[in-house]
């Protein structure tokens, strides 16, 4: 049974994660690579805490109590020794990044930790055979934002032990999210359709079709969707989508080739929410 969850990257996936084990009676350690990611981390954990104290969903003693069960580290090794049952890696999606983080938290953990990663996109089983124990090795991709969104999508790689889903099933219900079994193809299931209408969202407006904010409004009218690909986008950062539909584009083909306005904005540094200026604004 896991009594611990060690996660590592704190951005706003690894956050938002943290919060939901912590709220969920686990203790966590969570780490990143600079000071300054884990105090962002932990303003945004107090923010969202604060919100749910406001809106009576949650009293002062239990936000203290969340805030009591996370630990923080820069330290790599602090999180393989810390007792953690599953490691959840939420660190940028960059193949090459995770495998590296897997490699590296393979040698140093104990060789009953499941290490669980929360990609989007990206093969579990290539991520899974930089350790030694791929059958320990699961995908947990939680949606954005974490504290809010109730599903998680589990992903079994080639060699994933039906004993590991057990484990990140139990995880699950603990945190009071559902889960959807998907197979290990690139994109899984929710990030093949996803992107997929958000870049069509982009060739719209490139096209000049119509406006980012039609664009927008017409699928919270007209689909109930309760925010616009484009609005989505910025909040979830223009560079992740671009590099999950850069990923999807090289392993299913034509129809995932990025929107060239799309690509424009990433060059421009205009990444969303987090750097103040996407498809909108932000003050
Ligand atoms: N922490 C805690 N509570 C939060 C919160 C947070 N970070 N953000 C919002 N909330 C709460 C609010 O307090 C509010 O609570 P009440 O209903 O009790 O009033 C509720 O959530 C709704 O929030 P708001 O009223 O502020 O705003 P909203 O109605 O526009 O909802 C939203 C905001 C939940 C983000 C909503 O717009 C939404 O669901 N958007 C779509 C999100 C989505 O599709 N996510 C998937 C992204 S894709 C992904 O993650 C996968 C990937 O691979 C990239």
């Amino acid at each position: 049974m896991v009594k611990k969850i060690g996660i590592v990257g704190t951005g706003i996936m690894g956050n938002g994660i943290t919060q939901v084990a912590a709220q969920a009676g686990y203790e966590v350690i969570m780490r990143d690579l600079e000071q300054k990611f884990i105090d962002r981390a932990s303003d945004t954990i107090k923010k969202s805490l604060g919100m749910m104290k406001e809106k009576g969903k949650i009293t002062a003693d239990e936000v203290n109590q969340v805030l009591g069960r996370i630990k923080t580290t820069l330290d790599l090794k602090d999180v393989a020794t810390s007792g953690a049952e599953l490691i959840i890696e939420a660190v940028p999606e960059d193949l090459h990044l995770k495998k590296e983080v897997f490699r590296e938290l393979d040698e140093i953990c104990p060789k009953e930790t499941v290490l669980a990663t929360n990609t989007s996109s990206l093969s579990i089983t290539v991520i899974a055979a930089a350790t030694k124990r791929p059958e320990k090795v699961i995908g947990m991709h939680f949606s954005n934002p974490v504290p809010v969104m109730m599903g998680v999508e589990l992903i079994k790689g080639r060699d994933t032990s039906e004993e590991t889903l057990e484990l990140a099933k139990e995880v699950c219900r603990k945190m009071g999210k559902e889960f959807f079994v998907a197979a290990d193809f690139p994109g899984f299931a929710g990030n093949r359709m996803l992107p997929l209408f958000a870049n069509e969202a982009f060739y719209l407006l490139w096209e000049n079709i119509a406006s980012a904010e039609d664009i927008d409004r017409m699928c919270k009218v007209l689909l109930r969707h309760p925010m616009g690909p484009l609005e989505l986008a910025d909040f979830t950062g223009l560079d992740t989508l671009l590099s999950v539909l850069e990923y999807l584009h090289k392993e299913i083909g034509e129809k995932y080739r990025p929107c060239p306005l799309l690509k424009q904005f990433v060059a421009a540094g205009h990444l969303g929410r987090k750097t103040g200026r996407g498809v909108y604004k932000y003050s």
